[in-house]
């Protein structure tokens, strides 16, 4: 049976400006990234997914793209480019790059053009463009907030106002206008052509809007958490035209280029960005979300999988990305009424002080998760420093800080910078083997334990588990999941084609294990016994075949 490469693929995001400086500016950058084949070949991960590397003032680290056929100078020139894909191919190693419809940046030559040009121009027409209110139009168009804080409307000399919804420095594109559409066609079609094997379209809910007028009050909006499509500004039916049009261009190549939406939409809405007539596949974040309990993600590993057999869309599953605090920290902090997402924002906000971390329960429960994560059928997707057991940095002070959610939210939110630091390489090299100066956001001396080089000495590390995980899962991966029978809530226990089970135990005793061979564990069993707090993959010899029931 042939299966598309990206629908059980292991995928590793870069954050470009973090991975590895090639020219010693403290930015990391295309070069570095190549230099840095070999190490992702080791690993094991199929295919890489790109955060932007574009033209960019950095407004929101680098989403807010200045050219979208461009590299940003700093980071590279396309000829450059182009030695990484070879690179990453001949590595047998594919290429996702991150495409950013929703907003272009301010700097970018239309929206330098739309100021320049007048009221209800063709290139005002390119954005959004309205009247104020009150007597003076000095008041916004609508009390609509952007997702980072702060009015959504930003107003421009001649008294007009732009929709944002992010940054003001992100001015959101008119996809009622053909001229937009068909420039990102060009631009899918520029990079497919420079053999870039997909993309991950960021805010892919939020292309189109309905805005009509009069504009409902922000108060009387309707829920995201219905699902009904009729929010004006997300997940709009409409959408999907746009995203019909874009799989005609991705068939236009051999094999056809891949894509994998980020819709933050509610679950029963997701599977519509991932229609074969569409982007093919959407991030999945229920994982992301659920607290460390064997429960949670029972449910919400369950939840996807239906979903996934229903609509004949591969899986996926997503611990960590540049969004969010790191699933070491995440589930190294207590549970409480919160949400884990609300508990580590706090944390964060108290440069890491409150509540107390446990790091290393944290990194014991991340490397569980992740192994859990990586026996389950469709993609996994991880993010650059995962692999070596990384923790969110919580103190970085403020005055290094360069999240806009910081800034636009009056401090209020700390931003995501702490999970953008760069990457530990060496444990005695200057700025841990980033750069030859000063790294762009400061890495803190804790690093050294989970530097490469450290790690590679360590048969025991997080690193060598994600080695020996990845590489057993390529040879073990195939269609079929069953959940076989535990009497013990705390635990999840699940079987896939040819004897490969899976044993996540959540609680804090040791459990017994299925009898055969341990293939990998996140810490290593004692006795036949299984520890706290700890997944393993077992291969017994008894059972086989194409993932039917297997139960007893
Ligand atoms: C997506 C990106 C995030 C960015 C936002 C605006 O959510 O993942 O990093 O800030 O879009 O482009
Ligand atoms: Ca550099």
């Amino acid at each position: 049976m042939h299966t598309d490469w990206w629908t059980d693929a292991a995928v590793y995001q870069i954050y470009p400006r973090s991975f590895a400086d090639s020219n010693g500016d403290g930015i990391g950058d295309l070069r570095g990234i190549t230099s840095r084949v070999p190490y992702l070949a080791a690993l094991g991960v199929n295919a890489v997914w790109l955060s932007p590397f574009y033209p960019s003032a950095l407004a929101d680290g680098g989403y807010d793209v200045d050219d979208y056929r461009a590299v940003d100078p700093r980071l590279g020139t396309l000829d450059d480019f182009d030695e990484m894909v070879w690179t990453l191919h001949a590595a047998h190693i594919k290429l996702i790059i991150d495409i950013v419809p929703n907003h272009s940046s301010n700097r970018h030559r239309w929206f330098t053009e739309a100021l320049g040009s007048s009221k209800g121009s063709p290139a005002r027409e390119r954005y959004i463009f309205r009247d104020g209110t009150g007597p003076d139009g000095s008041q916004p168009p609508s009390d609509w907030q952007s997702i980072f804080g702060g009015s959504a409307w930003t107003r421009v000399p001649d008294g007009q106002w732009y929709l944002h919804m992010f940054a003001p420095e992100q001015p959101d594109l008119n996809w009622d206008n053909p001229e937009v559409r068909d420039d990102f066609l060009t631009t899918l079609r520029f990079w497919s052509d420079r053999a870039v094997d997909g993309f991950r379209v960021d805010v892919a809910h939020g292309l189109a809007k309905d805005l009509t007028e009069p504009f409902l009050p922000a108060a009387h909006l309707p829920d995201l958490a219905e699902a009904d499509g009729a929010h004006p500004l997300w997940d709009r039916d409409e959408v999907h035209d746009i995203y019909t049009e874009w799989r005609n261009v991705f068939d236009e190549y051999d094999p056809p280029r891949m894509a994998v939406a980020e819709a933050c939409v509610h679950p029963t809405r997701r599977i519509r960005y991932a229609r074969a007539d569409g982007l093919g596949q959407a991030f999945n974040f229920d994982l992301l979300e659920a607290a460390w309990s064997a429960e949670e993600f029972r449910v919400r590993i369950n939840a996807h999988l239906v979903e996934a057999e229903t609509s004949a869309a591969s899986a996926t599953w997503v611990l960590s990305n540049h969004d969010v605090v790191r699933h070491a920290t995440r589930y190294g902090l207590p549970g409480t009424e919160q949400t884990p997402r609300e508990v580590a924002m706090a944390w964060l906000l108290s440069n890491g002080t409150h509540p107390r971390l446990d790091p290393a329960l944290g990194l014991r429960r991340a490397k569980a998760a992740t192994l859990l994560m990586l026996a389950l059928p469709g993609s996994a997707y991880l993010y650059q420093g995962e692999e070596l057991g990384l923790h969110e940095v919580g103190d970085l002070p403020d005055n290094v800080l360069q999240d806009p959610e910081f800034h636009r939210s009056n401090g209020t939110r700390k931003g995501r910078d702490g999970c953008r630091v760069p990457i530990p390489w060496s444990d005695h090299e200057p700025s841990f083997g980033f750069s030859e100066e000063t790294p762009h956001l400061p890495q803190p001396a804790w690093f050294a334990t989970y530097a490469v080089q450290a790690e590679e000495r360590d048969p025991d590390s997080t690193l060598e588990l994600y080695r020996r995980a990845l590489a057993l899962r390529t040879k073990l991966s195939s269609h079929g999941f069953t959940w076989a029978d535990e009497d013990r809530p705390d635990v999840l226990h699940f079987i896939r084609p040819g004897g490969w089970h899976c044993v996540a135990n959540f609680s804090p005793e040791p459990v017994s294990l299925p009898r055969g061979t341990v293939l990998v564990a996140s810490s290593p069993p004692v006795d036949d016994q299984l520890p706290p707090e700890t997944t393993a993959w077992i291969l017994t010899s008894h059972e086989s075949g194409g993932g039917g029931d297997v139960r007893g």
